[in-house]
């Protein structure tokens, strides 16, 4: 098991609504709607090289969570500003930056008092560990997901119920927790998309599963077409999934690792070749494509 997706350094600087500021001195309100409602999405960029990577993608995805959610965001020149000068400012080798923007200081009330500016973060930290490749265990998880929610294929700040789906996998010392939507199909992990390869297929649950429309998950499937690798997307069982050959998730920070078993159950027999290709295929890739 590897934590590549641990940051593990906060930056010292952080940008605060345009501002770059000491990580230690920076303040929000205690009125800031992310703070007591949760009203708040957020991305996580990273870097290959020091330069930020897919932002066009981050954005067009803060883009559809802020109108789910009824934020306004600041202009995009702004957002990408703050991502550039989370990364320069802090002078890591490669960055990963939490970009937050929340309703800001408009207290708890259903309706923000009067008309409030966005509250803007810019959070980096060090992302070291870029170059090992991983391999997890996973349990799913006993909670469902709906795909009908209000907050499907959102990412909000209020990541309560994947932190407690983390925890609770950390707790039967598994790596990671598989989410299932109310049909009981399998979606996602706590903070990653879920892949299965049968047949020499390789499988995922499409987005009206429930799932958060990875940036990784789209352009792995991406890379999979122009390499010939057959792709599909389709509901998957947790049959599925501990039937299959090779099992991975993909994140931003992730990329792509390994699931070696689920539930206990090991998956496959034959180590993971589709899975290191994917990777080896990712890394020769996304460092030569920065806004793909
Ligand atoms: C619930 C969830 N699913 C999937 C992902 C992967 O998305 P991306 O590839 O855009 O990082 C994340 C990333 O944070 C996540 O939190």
């Amino acid at each position: 098991m590897v934590h590549q997706d641990r940051p593990n350094r906060t930056g010292e600087y952080v940008v605060l609504d345009g501002e770059i500021v000491p990580t230690s001195e920076a303040r929000i309100s205690v009125l800031d709607r992310g703070l007591l409602r949760g009203e708040g999405v957020f991305e996580t960029v990273r870097t290959y090289s020091g330069t930020p990577f897919a932002v066009s993608r981050h954005l067009a995805r803060m883009h559809l969570s802020a109108a789910a959610a009824g934020i306004r965001l600041p202009p995009d020149a702004d957002l990408v500003a703050a991502i550039e000068d989370a990364c320069r400012a802090n002078g890591f080798a490669e960055t990963r930056v939490h970009l937050t923007v929340t309703g800001g200081p408009g207290g708890p009330a259903p309706d923000p008092m009067g008309d409030v500016d966005p509250t803007t973060i810019a959070l980096a930290g060090e992302l070291r560990d870029t170059t090992g490749t991983g391999e997890v265990t996973a349990v799913t998880l006993p909670w469902v997901r709906h795909e009908g929610a209000a907050l499907t294929g959102v990412k909000p700040t209020s990541y309560l119920d994947h932190l407690i789906g983390h925890k609770w996998a950390q707790a039967r010392d598994a790596d990671e927790g598989l989410w299932r939507n109310g049909a009981g199909d399998v979606t996602e992990a706590t903070g990653s998309n879920l892949f299965v390869v049968r047949d020499g297929v390789v499988m995922t649950p499409p987005v009206s599963a429930g799932l958060l429309p990875g940036v990784t998950r789209d352009l792995v499937l991406e890379r999979c077409r122009a390499r010939s690798v057959p792709v599909l997307e389709g509901p998957l069982t947790v049959d599925d999934v501990r039937g299959a050959s090779e099992c991975f998730l993909t994140s931003t920070t992730k990329e792509a690792v390994a699931v070696v078993s689920v539930d206990g159950v090991v998956i496959g027999d034959a180590g993971h070749p589709v899975v290191d290709a994917v990777l080896a295929d990712w890394r020769r890739w996304a460092p030569r494509h920065p806004d793909p």
